[in-house]
């Protein structure tokens, strides 16, 4: 066996990121998926037709067990979740609160909390973070169907089902199709008296109507009108989210909510605005051609240190590598950046069951991680260390610099760069 095909056996036994999701592998190491692979005519790789809903669901089912030791499944027509995707969004969370912005005001309690609102049949978000990170959650949703089988997800990972409570939002059928939310509460009234929590997370219905959903054409991934639509749709919701936070200020050290269309970021900025919250900030979530946005804000006061060195400089960039060769993975590019890095006489530690590498030169500390966002694409991200100052410029151009290098290397074509600010503090 050759070197390349060894290092990629060890890195799938790793069992830790989305890197392979070499759909023969998984079809030869899972029965239930073997009959939607196919191999392509063409270049004779394996494929599956992302139009069918029981093949995107089988892969997000095979991928759960295959990387997390998650046992999961949702019923015909709920909405299945993309993994890398929801991943992203955990992973912003755990940079939020490691960058130690908000501080943390239960610091006595070391699990951390996250309430998921709308966690769907799927429970998605709480089986990932409890099970990438240890994290415990309330999920809540309103659909007995979601509540059914969230409850189900969580019973069948034993491992995990003790850091996980479904909650039911109670409240009392609302016909109004008008612009602003008039459905069920979202935080009051869910959200009991005395809990705190580090963060709460959504994924609220993004649309006004299931035509405006559209559902992309090129891909099944289920989904129903309760799960994608509300009157007044995203913005409605994320507002009453907003309304909700203003009552709940020292429930949460961070509110926050993925969107769907980046024209509501600009409203909802503005309505956090006048609310007096203390810090906003916003990323983009970049999964092959869809991108989806990240809100975040709070009340609490930001610790000072943060504030006067960070405001004006960004400390996180991203690019994305498209059309890897095949016979590529990330831990190829994760190798090659820490040869970039060491060339230039810096100091790399890699740790490949999370596939990032920390670097630490004279002038700086920060994080490369890599993601797979679909086979054949990765986000390679910086991130500096919490409380690093630099030189204005000097990440965004070795970055420049490291997405240069890994295009010659890895890709056949084109490399978008995203260089992303999420300090909107
Ligand atoms: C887009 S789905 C998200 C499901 C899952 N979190 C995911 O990311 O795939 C939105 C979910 O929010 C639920 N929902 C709608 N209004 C809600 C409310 N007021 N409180 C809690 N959940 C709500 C829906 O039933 C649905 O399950």
């Amino acid at each position: 066996m050759g070197k390349k095909k060894k290092r990629r056996r060890e890195e799938k036994d790793s069992g830790k990121s989305y890197l392979v999701p070499d759909f023969g592998v998984l079809a030869s190491l899972y029965p239930s998926f073997e009959p939607y692979v196919f191999y392509s005519p063409a270049d004779g790789s394996p494929k599956i037709n992302w139009k069918d809903f029981n093949a995107t669901r089988q892969l997000t089912s095979v991928l759960l067990l295959h990387h997390h030791s998650l046992t999961w499944w949702i019923p015909d027509g709920q909405l299945c979740p993309t993994v890398p995707n929801r991943a992203n969004y955990i992973h912003w969370l755990e940079d939020l609160l490691s960058s130690d912005i908000i501080p943390n005001y239960h610091r006595d309690q070391n699990i951390v909390k996250g309430f998921d609102i709308g966690t769907g049949a799927n429970c998605i978000y709480p089986l990932l973070g409890a099970s990438l990170l240890g994290w415990s959650f309330v999920g809540t949703d309103v659909t007995d169907i979601a509540l059914e089988w969230a409850e189900r997800n969580v019973k069948n990972n034993p491992q995990i089902s003790k850091l996980i409570e479904i909650r039911k939002v109670d409240f009392e059928e609302n016909t109004s199709n008008g612009e602003s939310y008039s459905g069920p509460p979202i935080l009051v009234g869910v959200v009991k008296t005395d809990e705190k929590f580090d963060f709460c997370m959504c994924n609220p219905p993004f649309f006004v109507t299931m035509d405006e959903a559209g559902l992309n054409p090129n891909t099944s991934c289920g989904g129903t009108p309760a799960e994608m639509v509300c009157p007044g749709g995203e913005q409605a919701f994320i507002s009453r989210m907003i309304e909700d936070s203003v009552q709940l200020k020292q429930s949460f050290r961070w509110f926050t909510s993925m969107v769907g269309k980046k024209s509501s970021l600009k409203n909802l900025t503005s309505k956090l605005r006048e609310v007096g919250v203390t810090v906003v900030k916003t990323t983009e979530f970049v999964q092959g051609q869809t991108s989806r946005w990240g809100i975040a804000w709070s009340f609490i006061p930001p610790s000072k240190k943060i504030v006067s060195s960070h405001v004006a400089t960004k400390n996180i960039l991203t690019f994305m590598l498209e059309g890897i060769h095949r016979q590529f993975c990330a831990f190829h590019v994760l190798q090659s950046v820490e040869s970039f890095f060491k060339e230039s006489g810096a100091s790399c530690k890699l740790n490949t069951a999370s596939f990032y590498i920390d670097v630490i030169s004279s002038d700086l500390h920060f994080r490369i991680t890599v993601f797979e966002q679909i086979p054949g694409t990765l986000l390679v991200r910086g991130s500096l260390k919490p409380g690093e100052i630099v030189v204005p410029g000097l990440l965004s151009t070795i970055f420049l610099q490291l997405e240069d290098a890994l295009k010659k290397e890895f890709c056949s074509g084109k490399v978008s760069t995203h260089l992303l600010d999420s300090n909107h503090a």
